[in-house]
């Protein structure tokens, strides 16, 4: 199916875009746009701005930018089409239809979803009658809160062959049948119950519907989880718990995590990580994985330290293999023998949760550490089986790039664990967090600043006068409230600054943030000094230079944290949506369609905006 980019349009100027966000998040009217604390990322002041006149959303702080069809991809996590086609519904308007037959199909699944839709209030209801009790009883054994019973959707199914049956019997039994409520034999003696006796856990789409149920028994017996078969709607292996709750989460967190088990999920949740998934007691399929990168572009796998956990680990890593692309990966965290998610948290607190979580392996270290240990490696010939294990993994790689570095990488390791001569200490390389880039010191016990990732080069700050002034401004009013540089310490160490006398300003004002002292003017002075750096800030605190905030004693100190926020946000940004156009631009060159175009468009309409906020803050006379 084609949409024109005038029914894109149409979509969008018919959509309130302050309202649709309004739903999920707290917005507030100010000026002509809305703000609202940004979604997108912790912040507890807003840099988030809404402008219905112009249909996007725009966050000062993180850069998350979009209109309202992209809310829904990036907030909701909807695929584009279900996003249009959800937004076209409240704007009134018909989606072009694709053909007759999808158009059956979908009547159809409206009926299947009315079905369980009413299945998921009728569980809900008896959790909650006298049939419920033993239900809510187990439930709070399991310290589940009654916030987090109904966020989940928990239910019961009563004990009985034909209670759903008639409870829901205006269905019709076929219809009820297809769906997975109930069971029919041999197709033709009488359809009964599925769930019976059981606590009613439903599964939901990425937009919330139930599909599916996992019913647990209250006790001991076979099987402890009874799930839905599959259905026109539900399908096992597309399907992750969870998803339409962990999705929006994960957008905060910049983290998915994945779990083996329902009640993981629910306690994870519960004790604040309300990012995880788990697949429906299967291992993770490819389209399980790609799924997760639709999130995030490293998902934890977070699986049992016994032996069975250890297996599906590496069955997940083998089968991600061929998947793998730039950026793309898993990382594994692995749990106490004997423990879930659940255990560990009941046991030890959220902490532990946490220090499993950032204690996450990258694949490649792994499958290296796998192979070391699934065979002795003592003789010459063990030794060469090794490497040749570690071929087929990289053979088993799909993507030229990444394959290359894998096999580098192994590579390495093996020569260093058999061929290196002792006094190189060739200790094996990425342990640990492989993504950091992250401030070291160096002998001295000085902070180096990271070197930059390849492929994350920006265009210097400051080529236009604009932006050096900004710079100059924001300089100066970190210079006169030292405290803040903390705050943004990650984003302005990711700036290239052009000028090299304002870079090392920067870069020492950076380092010296790492130290206590640096919360007043005088304590940064001293660190700073003395030299061309001390003598460049000296000057700026002596000249009348142009800052955010009054330097008198009165500042407030909230209005110096947003002026700052949102003016260091708006520069950091440059360089970032010139890219952007510019990648925007390839893309619509190489191959012009509707899509890429507005794409485009779109960006170009982005850095314009972004190019008359710039020159508002840099021309800025709120100097009081
Ligand atoms: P677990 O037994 O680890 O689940 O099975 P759990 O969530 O920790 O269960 P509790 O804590 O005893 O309630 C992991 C997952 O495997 C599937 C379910 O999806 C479950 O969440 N499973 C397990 C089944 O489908 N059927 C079963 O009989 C058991
Ligand atoms: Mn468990």
């Amino acid at each position: 199916m084609s949409l024109t980019p005038a029914f894109l349009d149409e979509l969008r100027a018919r959509t309130s875009l302050s309202t649709l966000i309004g739903r999920t998040v707290k917005v507030q009217k100010a000026g002509r746009e809305y703000k609202a604390c940004c979604p997108f990322h912790n912040e507890k002041t807003p840099s988030f701005t809404i402008n219905d006149e112009k249909g996007f959303y725009h966050c000062f702080g993180c850069g998350a930018h979009g209109d309202a069809i992209r809310w829904m991809t990036d907030q909701r996590g909807l695929p584009f089409m279900e996003a249009v086609e959800e937004l076209a519904q409240a704007a009134g308007m018909d989606v072009p239809a694709p053909d007759p037959r999808a158009a059956q199909r979908a009547e159809a699944a409206k009926g299947l979803h009315d079905a369980m839709a009413a299945a998921q209030g009728f569980f809900e209801e008896q959790l909650g009658g006298i049939e419920g009790a033993d239900a809510r009883a187990y439930l709070g054994k399991r310290g589940i809160s009654d916030a987090t019973r109904r966020a989940f959707g928990f239910g019961y199914s009563p004990d009985g062959r034909g209670r759903l049956k008639g409870a829901l019997k205006e269905f019709g039994e076929p219809m009820l049948v297809e769906a997975g409520l109930l069971i029919n034999p041999d197709g033709e003696r009488d359809t009964y119950d599925r769930f019976r006796g059981r606590l009613m856990l439903p599964i939901r789409d990425i937009r919330g519907r139930v599909i599916a149920f996992g019913g647990r028994i209250l006790g001991a017996g076979e099987p402890k989880y009874l799930n839905s078969p599959d259905t026109p709607l539900f399908d096992k292996g597309r399907t992750l718990y969870n998803i339409d709750r962990a999705s929006p989460a994960s957008r905060n967190t910049g983290r998915v995590i994945v779990v083996e088990g329902y009640m993981d999920v629910i306690a994870l949740a519960q004790a604040g990580f309300g990012d995880a998934v788990a697949p429906l007691g299967t291992a993770l399929t490819e389209h399980q994985i790609e799924r997760l990168w639709k999130m995030v572009e490293v998902p934890i796998l977070c699986f049992d330290g016994d032996s069975a956990g250890q297996k599906a680990a590496i069955r997940a890593a083998m089968r991600a293999l061929p998947l793998l692309r730039p950026g793309h990966s898993l990382a594994f965290a692995t749990l106490p023998v004997g423990k879930d998610p659940d255990d560990l948290i009941r046991a030890e607190g959220p902490a532990a949760m946490d220090a499993v979580l950032n204690a996450a392996q990258p694949l490649v270290d792994r499958l290296w550490s796998h192979e070391q240990t699934v065979a002795p490696l003592d003789t010459p010939e063990q030794k060469a089986a090794l490497k040749q294990r570690l071929a087929a993994i990289t053979e088993a790689i799909g993507h030229p790039d990444v394959r290359a570095h894998y096999a580098h990488a192994f590579r390495e390791r093996y020569d260093a664990l058999f061929f290196a001569r002792p006094a190189f200490n060739n200790a094996p390389r990425g342990q640990g967090n492989s993504n950091a880039a992250r401030w070291q010191r160096d002998k001295k016990g000085n902070w180096k600043p990271p070197i930059a990732p390849v492929g994350q080069e920006a265009r210097a700050i400051g080529a236009t006068g604009m932006e050096q002034r900004l710079l100059r401004a924001i300089l100066a009013s970190l210079l006169r409230h030292p405290d803040q540089i903390v705050r943004h310490r990650e984003t302005l160490a990711s700036l290239h600054v052009a000028d090299r006398a304002l870079g090392q300003l920067l870069a020492a004002m950076i380092a010296a943030s790492f130290r206590k002292e640096t919360v007043e003017t005088d304590g940064l002075l001293t660190i700073l000094g003395p030299g061309e750096v001390y003598n460049m800030a000296k000057g700026m605190l002596r000249a009348d230079t142009f800052t955010f905030t009054p330097h008198r004693m009165t500042a407030d100190a909230d209005r110096v944290t947003r002026d700052l926020e949102e003016a260091i946000g708006v520069m950091a940004q440059g360089p970032e949506l010139e890219a952007a156009l510019a990648e925007a631009t390839r893309r619509a060159r190489d191959d012009l369609n509707e899509e890429s175009y507005a794409e485009q468009q779109r960006v170009h309409r982005l850095k314009m905006d972004h190019e008359s906020r710039l020159a508002e803050l840099a021309q800025s006379d709120d100097i009081e």
